[in-house]
């Protein structure tokens, strides 16, 4: 249905003209009513990436602190850093891979600003349970401080719980259609939160003339059938993350950090196998095709010990992976030091 409202919308050449400025109104509404929570507006831009930029330079200035985590989602710590405020980054790679309230309450100080709560996490795949996701809100609350919801792996979730539902004054939920749509490529997303926070953040605006007219077209006619394929998308993610877990424990030395993944996504960790996950990446890529992202993309600390793996793809590509990933692993380890314990 994406392919044919995008064919449609071709031969009427809707993309000679600009879109209307604020977005597709019935695209809108659809957001909103994916996410259900009153009081809080929808905002699109050019995926949730502009989404979190603007977040960051509206609403933080010089010296102001983040609490975030390692690993993370890294760039979203670059558009902190862009506006002079820095994340206090907690440590999470051990049990049980996520922030808790009691950790943030800990990591408070004078300068604190703003919450980053990426659930599911990107890259370990953890997600928050509902009880850690309502006592991290109300830290937020009785701290008067701004918690920033990014909420883009939210579908393939079990049981996702959003903070806005436990602060909704002091949170920003920020949404994109990349992932559980399959539409990354075209580039829209966007955030929520109460009128007067949009209104603050949407001063960073830089899309007065509207979000790419083919994105919105194909958002809304992803968003229009979502409830007939999304249990779907959740199923295959979920069996295709089973065939790599399956494959990772045949490899002594490889262990999954966090399973079942949250996300489409999740951390196998090669540390003990002695292989860089540079070299891993490179093997795989130059001489099977498989992408995977070695670790330093996503944790200063952690980065050498493990790769991410996605995997909301066609069951071929986790076919061709569940070969290659072996393959790869014995050639490099040939190179590498004995396996510690
Ligand atoms: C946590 C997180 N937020 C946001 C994004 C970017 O989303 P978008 O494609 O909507 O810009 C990603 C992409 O990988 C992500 O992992």
């Amino acid at each position: 249905m994406i392919r044919g409202g995008l064919e449609e919308a071709i031969r009427e050449r809707r993309y000679e003209g600009y879109p209307y400025g604020p977005g597709d109104p019935e695209l809108l509404d659809l957001v909103a009513k994916d996410f259900g929570l009153k009081g809080a507006s929808p905002f699109m831009t050019a995926g949730g990436t502009e989404s979190l930029y603007m977040i960051a330079r509206a609403l933080l200035s010089a010296g102001d602190e983040v609490i975030a985590s390692d690993p993370s989602y890294l760039i979203i710590h670059r558009f902190i850093e862009l506006s002079g405020a820095k994340t206090v980054n907690l440590d999470i790679y051990a049990p049980p891979y996520r922030l808790t309230a009691d950790r943030i309450q800990e990591a408070i100080g004078p300068r604190t600003r703003m919450i980053l709560l990426i659930d599911p996490l990107n890259p370990l795949g953890s997600g928050y349970p509902r009880e850690e996701v309502r006592a991290i809100a109300e830290v937020a609350h009785d701290r008067h401080l701004l918690l920033l919801n990014d909420v883009t792996y939210r579908d393939f979730a079990d049981a996702p719980t959003l903070a806005a539902e436990f602060a909704p004054e002091s949170t920003i939920t920020v949404w994109s259609v990349s992932k559980n749509c399959g539409i990354a490529g075209l580039r829209i997303g966007g955030f929520l939160a109460p009128p007067e926070l949009v209104r603050t953040i949407g001063r960073f605006n830089t899309n007065d003339l509207g979000v790419n007219i083919l994105a919105q077209v194909a958002a809304l006619a992803a968003l229009r059938t979502k409830s007939s394929w999304i249990g779907e998308v959740r199923r295959q993610t979920r069996e295709n993350g089973a065939r790599i877990r399956a494959t990772v424990g045949g490899i002594d030395g490889a262990e999954l950090p966090v399973y079942p993944s949250q996300a489409n996504m999740m951390v196998i960790d090669i540390a003990r196998l002695g292989i860089s996950p540079e070299a891993v990446q490179q093997e795989l890529l130059e001489q099977h095709g498989v992408f995977v992202r070695a670790g330093n993309y996503l944790s200063p600390t952690h980065g050498q010990r493990f790769v991410r793996v996605s995997f909301s793809n066609p069951p071929a590509d986790i076919d061709r992976f569940v070969r290659a990933f072996p393959e790869a692993i014995s050639k490099l380890a040939v190179h590498a030091p004995a396996p510690t314990a």
